[in-house]
């Protein structure tokens, strides 16, 4: 029987995270089942910093931004005695599951834990979407819906000016939220993670829209790829008719209010994870298929590869520059 169980929050900070939090602490009470909350992540988990809470909600936070429980990078964590200082600090408070919301990274914690006889569960909390196993990370859509606002009024500049605009958005390794958003906002070149762009590539899209007379051209760019966005800027300007600039959106990417469908992801992950738990299943991480709430072991989830989307951008790319890829082919 679980009758104790820890929550922390780890990596990145993503919008969605008090909603999930707010809505296992308030269904596990309904259980009885005992909530703990861990500060930091897994450097609170490391130190200690784990307190009992009687908190029962009575006002829903659900509609808030970060993370109410703080978190945390703690690179330390890969060294497995760290990680076994970590599981005894779960002892002393002889709590059977911990619940860890995170992204891939914070997963390899799980992995480990697991090994060393801990019980987890994760939920996927990142605004990066890289976690293979679930169609959509807790965070992922607020920040499309923020880098599509963005460039809705950056290009309102371009479009004034007769600029050509990069927009440098946050993913890591991973070019979701560069194609959703460059897609969704009506973006003229995007360039992802998985299959960049070189700058001659870049230049030669923005000359075929220069001689389509464009005003504007809005170009939207994964991080990690151009060491120096400004000075991509300076070299489509120099190749080109356009000005161009750069914005790295950074941070506001991250936080903010949480869409409605990461609320109700929340609230569906949430009973999801109470319902294994009253039913003695753990080990398992959690993710959805459109509407649909499902769970894999650990280590499967683990050893699936993310898709990349490959074949979206293909064809966005090969629609904008059908001309470009006639010539490649003869
Ligand atoms: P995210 O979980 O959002 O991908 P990170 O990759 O930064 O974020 O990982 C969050 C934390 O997970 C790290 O700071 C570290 O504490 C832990 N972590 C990451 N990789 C490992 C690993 N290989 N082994 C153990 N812990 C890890
Ligand atoms: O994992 C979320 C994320 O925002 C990534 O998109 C980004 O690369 C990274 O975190 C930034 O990390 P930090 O918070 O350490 O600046």
């Amino acid at each position: 029987m679980i009758k104790k169980i820890a929550i922390l929050t780890s990596g990145g900070d993503s919008q969605g995270m008090n909603a999930l939090i707010f809505n296992i602490i308030n269904m596990a009470n309904i259980y009885k089942i005992e909530t703990y909350i861990i500060k930091n992540g897994y450097c609170g988990l490391f130190n200690n910093w784990i307190n009992k809470t009687n908190i029962w909600f009575n006002k829903n936070i659900s509609n808030t931004g970060g993370s109410i429980l703080g978190c945390a990078r703690f690179p330390d964590f890969k060294n497995i005695n760290i990680c076994k200082i970590s599981a005894d600090n779960l002892k002393k408070h002889d709590i059977n599951v911990l619940i860890v919301i995170g992204g891939d990274g914070s997963f390899k914690g799980i992995k480990k834990l697991i090994d060393i006889g801990v019980n987890c569960i994760g939920i996927p909390g990142t605004i990066d979407n890289d976690v293979a196993f679930t169609e959509h990370t807790i965070g992922f859509d607020t920040t499309i819906n923020i880098v599509v606002d963005a460039i809705d009024r950056i290009r309102d500049t371009a479009e004034s000016h007769n600029r050509c605009i990069i927009i440098e958005v946050m993913g890591r390794y991973c070019g979701d939220i560069a194609l959703y958003s460059g897609i969704a906002g009506g973006a003229d070149i995007i360039s992802i993670y998985e299959i960049p762009l070189t700058v001659d590539e870049i230049i030669d899209r923005v000359k075929i829209m220069f001689n389509k007379n464009k005003r504007s051209i809005i170009i939207v760019v994964s991080e990690m790829i151009y060491p120096n966005i400004h000075e991509l800027a300076k070299n489509i300007e120099k190749n080109s008719g356009y000005i161009t600039r750069a914005t790295v959106l950074g941070y506001i990417q991250r936080g903010g209010k949480p869409t409605a469908i990461e609320r109700y992801r929340a609230f569906q992950m949430a009973q999801y994870v109470i319902d294994k738990l009253i039913k003695n299943k753990y080990n398992i991480i959690i993710g959805n298929i459109g509407d649909k709430i499902i769970s894999c072991p650990i280590i499967k989830a683990l050893n699936k590869t993310k898709k990349n989307h490959e074949n979206i951008w293909k064809k966005f790319d090969k629609l904008k520059y059908f001309d470009l890829y006639k010539k490649k082919t003869k």
